[in-house]
Order: C-alpha cells, then sequence, then structure tokens
C-alpha cells in the first residue's frame, strides 16, 4: 500500500511540473481529486473495504498524501493566477470626484479678472459693520427715509470702540467700504470688492437674505460720468457678449450724485420683451453714480479736490441672468445636480 501512495505521490509531482495553464491545473485537479473518478477519492472508497489494522497503518499517509495534493494544487492555482492579470490599459479610468468652484465664485472669479485687466486692485471688507460705515458715512442718517431702501439685520449690541455710530448691522451692502477703504488711501485709486451681503427679506424666487454682491469706486482728479458709463458698458459686454446694450436711468441712491440705476438689455428676448424683462427689454442689474461730496469729506478728502463714481450689483442676480437659472435660492441648496452643470 505504501508503494500505491508513493507512486501516486510521484506521479502527481511529475503532473505538476507540467501544469502551465488553468485547464492543465484544472484536468490535473480532476485526475486526484475528481468526485468520482479521482485516483484519491477512489482510494477513499476503497477505505471501506479496508481491514482496521490496515486502516490503522494506512490511513494516516492517505490522508496526509490528500492534504498535501490539495494544498500543493491551491497554491499552483494562486500563482497562476497572480500571474495572469491582465491589465488593459486603454480602458477609460474612472474619474475621482473632485470639488470645484461654486458657479457664483467662478462667475466672481472671472468679473475680478475683468477689472484687474481695467487696473482695478481686489479688496474684501467686514460682514459685521457699524452702523456708521454701512449707513451714517454714506449720507443716510438715522431716520432717514433712505434707510427703509434696504431691509437690515440690526444686531443687538453696541459697537465696543463707541466709534461714531453705536449700533452694529449685518453689512447691506459693500458700499459701507467707500469710506472706510478712502480715509486710508490717497487717490487716484480704482478697487472692487466682492463679498457676501445681508438683507432680512421675505425669501422668494429673486430674493435671498444672504447673497454675493460686488462693489466697485474710483476716485481720482477729474473723474466722469462719461469714465463710469464706458466701464461698466465695458464689463457688462466682457460678462454678458459683445452684444449687449447697456443704458442708465437717473435714480437716488443717497451716496452718489447723480445716481443711476444700470440696465442690460435682456438676454432672453434680445431686447424684443418677454417675461424675465417684463416686456420692457432691459433688466436692471446694477446701482451706481458720482460719489456725493458728502462722502468724499467724510472721507477726509478736500472739499472739490476729487472726483469719484461708485457702483454695486448683486452678482447672484447676473448669475442668474448669465445662466438663465429661474430661482436664486438653488445657489445655496448645495444639491450637486445643480452644480456639476458649472
Ligand atoms: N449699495 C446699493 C444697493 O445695494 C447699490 C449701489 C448703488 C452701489 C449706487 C453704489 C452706487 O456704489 O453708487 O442697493
Amino acid at each position: 500500500m505504501l508503494d500505491t501512495l508513493k507512486k501516486l505521490q510521484n506521479e502527481f509531482e511529475h503532473d505538476l511540473s507540467n501544469i502551465a495553464d488553468g485547464s492543465s491545473l484544472q484536468n490535473i485537479k480532476t485526475k486526484y481529486l475528481g468526485r468520482k473518478e479521482g485516483l484519491i477519492t477512489l482510494l477513499f472508497e476503497d477505505l471501506k473495504n479496508w481491514s482496521i489494522e490496515k486502516k490503522k497503518e494506512f490511513g494516516g499517509s492517505l490522508n496526509e498524501l490528500k492534504r498535501k495534493i490539495e494544498e500543493t494544487l491551491a497554491e499552483k492555482e494562486k500563482t497562476l493566477t497572480e500571474k495572469n492579470v491582465f491589465v488593459d490599459l486603454s480602458i477609460p479610468a474612472i474619474k475621482p470626484e473632485v470639488g470645484h468652484m461654486h458657479p457664483i465664485s467662478q462667475l466672481q472669479k472671472e468679473i475680478e479678472d475683468i477689472f484687474f485687466g481695467l487696473g482695478f486692485d481686489v479688496q474684501l471688507g467686514p460682514e459685521i459693520e457699524s452702523d456708521y460705515y454701512n449707513f451714517e458715512a454714506l449720507n443716510i442718517p438715522e431716520d432717514h427715509p433712505a434707510r427703509d431702501m434696504q431691509d437690515t439685520f440690526y444686531m443687538d449690541i453696541e459697537h465696543p470702540k463707541k466709534h461714531p455710530g453705536k449700533n452694529i448691522v449685518l453689512r447691506t451692502h459693500i458700499s459701507n467700504m467707500q469710506v472706510r477703504y478712502m480715509e486710508k488711501h490717497k487717490p487716484p485709486f480704482s478697487v472692487v470688492l466682492p463679498g457676501r451681503v445681508f438683507r432680512n427679506e421675505s425669501l422668494d424666487a429673486s430674493h435671498e437674505h444672504t447673497y454675493q454682491y460686488m462693489e466697485g469706486f474710483v476716485v481720482g482728479k477729474n473723474v466722469s460720468y462719461a469714465n463710469m458709463a464706458w466701464t461698466l458698458d465695458y464689463v457688462m459686454k466682457e460678462v454678458f457678449g459683445k452684444d449687449v446694450q447697456t443704458k442708465l436711468l437717473p435714480s437716488y441712491f443717497p451716496f452718489v450724485e447723480p445716481a443711476a440705476e444700470g440696465f442690460i438689455s435682456c438676454l432672453v428676448c434680445k431686447g424684443k420683451g418677454c417675461s424675465v424683462c417684463k416686456q420692457t427689454g432691459w433688466v436692471e442689474v446694477f446701482g451706481c453714480g458720482m460719489i456725493h461730496q458728502k462722502v468724499l469729506a467724510a472721507s477726509g478728502y478736500k472739499q472739490g479736490e476729487y472726483t469719484g463714481f461708485a457702483f454695486g450689483f448683486g452678482l447672484s442676480r447676473l448669475a442668474l441672468m448669465k445662466y438663465s437659472i429661474p430661482d436664486i435660492r438653488l445657489f445655496a441648496e448645495n444639491d450637486l445636480r445643480f452644480l456639476n452643470q458649472f
């Protein structure tokens, strides 16, 4: 019996050295361990007929041989599959999901670049502000009806430094930076200031309590209304395309005189009249004007020495127009199905 086992082992080792691929391995496996005809299986079948002594003597060796064959074949299978892993380099890779800039930030950067190209500096300012800079210094004293133009979040704390204007507000616009900036800089300069502003609004498809805004101003000797009209027309054409028309209509903002509202020709109907432009062909997108002498004076400039223009617009509003988005609230919802389109 031992001889039979020995022969079987030798034969197996010989067969093993001839295994070259998965199918020859499978054949060898069947030859020795196959459920019906496997050589080892047959020996186990035969075991039933053995005497107790024979079982005692050879049973262990038979078991041992079976285990060895199984292990060796499993090992062989492993090395074969490892060797045969085929990497198809032409399969397109799965792109890892990476984030990207929010559509409003993209537009903001684009507009900053346009102004930068015109020689403007880009600056930031505080979101929490004294009502002095947000209103008073801009020729909007307390109890002035113009305060009602903006629904303001007043905060129930006093300004720690008792600086002029004791209340603290969330800035309602970035015009608060006019006097702040001018106090520290000597003209000539031109600057734009992007950021968030806050309004105590009731929310709907075109009103948010927090939205992205951009203020800008240019101060120097002999800065004119015509300079302002050209600059804003140029920027709107850069943002919306060369075919866009702009127009300025007289308006009222206490910190500029004369003041104007800026319109662009409607992008949807190209000026013919539709529901977006309320059949007028024009959409209002910014406020602007020549900086009021009182504001220049509050900044410490000598009366009549400088002139300047200022403008402000909602970036969210521009983004709505540029991408034909029906609802401003989509920008803050963080829905990837929306954001992935940009
Ligand atoms: N601050 C104004 C607003 O939020 C917009 C504005 C109007 C800004 C006229 C200006 C300006 O600089 O000159 O409604």
